[in-house]
């Protein structure tokens, strides 16, 4: 069994060999910075993870870690020029340092790499990888554009929020998990409650995601505090201080407007969600799904200590705080 350590380290090495040197080199560099920055690998360890359930030969199934990798750092492209953020991993964002036709094309050629890298899983397995990722990307995109319409939008409700983040950020998680599980022969049964864990820890993620952005420190979040505030995302939290209606009518005072002061929008709509206790509340939420996840992951017939590590790393990432 590899520690969590041990895998990050194995992830590492890997993404390290990878080498985007073709012409033009402004198409491939951005590709390359964005890869560098780190983050924390937590999708390709997932994959990891879930095949050292069964098999000890990482090898086998570190394309397919590859492959899902590169694709989430393809989504963040996009998503910073989507939602106007300029920095991320601590550093400026591609579409800030080169341009925003820079942040769209490098993106697409990521995107066509990180296909390239399933590409290479073992021909076995190729099939069901490739229909699993092909339907989760597809979600993906999807729930990215569920994200862009709910700004716009003054009454999704909190099953269309979970719904969203189920699409935009939890199928991620769980389809590398099940990918793992598909290479390492385990039975469906296994690959499926693999599956669900990696749902339940992905909408415990995002919703944490979503507290940091507003209660985070930006030097260990690496982004933008307030970031979601200022292009109006239909959090939970403001979602849930919309249904309020003392709150609502103050925050029509910010909601839609375009010339605003950042930092008095921010300071606004965050004594807004305390005053509400919101934080609190989107704890107990994440807490909820965390206990989904463990229930998820003790269905899962391997012994109780060769899924410690995932016990644990459920826990880090929905009860995280950076
Ligand atoms: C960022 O993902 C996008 C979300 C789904 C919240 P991560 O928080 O995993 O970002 P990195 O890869 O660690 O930087
Ligand atoms: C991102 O959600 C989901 C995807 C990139 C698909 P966010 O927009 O909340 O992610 P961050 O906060 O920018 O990392
Ligand atoms: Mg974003
Ligand atoms: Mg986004
Ligand atoms: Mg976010």
């Amino acid at each position: 069994m590899y520690s969590f350590n041990e895998i990050l380290e194995i992830v590492n090495e890997n993404i390290g060999e990878i080498k985007f040197d073709h012409k033009p080199e402004s198409l491939y560099e951005p590709i390359s910075y964005i890869l560098s920055l780190g983050g924390k690998r937590v999708r390709p360890a997932l994959v990891l993870m879930a095949y050292n359930l069964y098999a000890g030969n990482l090898e086998k199934a570190i394309p397919t870690a590859l492959g899902i990798e590169t694709f989430h750092n393809f989504t963040l492209l996009h998503d910073d020029l989507m939602d106007n953020a300029d920095i991320r991993r601590g550093k400026p964002t591609v579409h800030i340092k080169w341009d925003d036709n820079t942040a769209v094309l490098s993106g697409d050629a990521m995107l066509i790499e990180a296909y390239k890298l399933i590409g290479k899983t073992d021909a076995k397995y190729f099939s069901r990888i490739f229909d699993l990722f092909s339907d989760t990307t597809t979600e993906i995109v999807c729930g990215q554009q569920f994200d862009m319409e709910f700004e716009k939008r003054m009454d999704v409700t909190v099953d269309e929020y979970i719904e969203m983040i189920r699409l935009k950020t939890a199928v991620l998680l769980a389809c590398a998990l099940k990918c793992g599980a598909i290479i390492a022969d385990a039975s469906e049964q296994d690959a499926d409650n693999l599956y669900e864990f990696g749902i339940n820890i992905g909408l415990g993620f995002q919703l944490k995601d979503d507290l940091l952005d507003v209660y985070g420190d930006s030097k260990t979040f690496g982004k933008r505090i307030g970031g979601d505030i200022l292009c109006d995302k239909k959090t939970y939290l403001l979602i849930s201080a919309l249904r309020d209606n003392s709150a609502k009518e103050e925050l029509a005072a910010w909601i839609g407007k375009e010339e605003f002061d950042e930092e008095e929008k921010i300071k606004a709509v965050t004594a807004i969600y305390d005053k509400l206790g919101l934080k609190q509340q989107s704890e107990q939420l994440i807490k909820e799904y965390y206990l989904k996840a463990v229930a998820c992951l003790d269905k899962v017939e391997v012994d109780k200590q060769v899924k410690a590590e995932l016990y644990k790393l459920a826990e880090d990432l929905t009860l995280r705080t950076t």
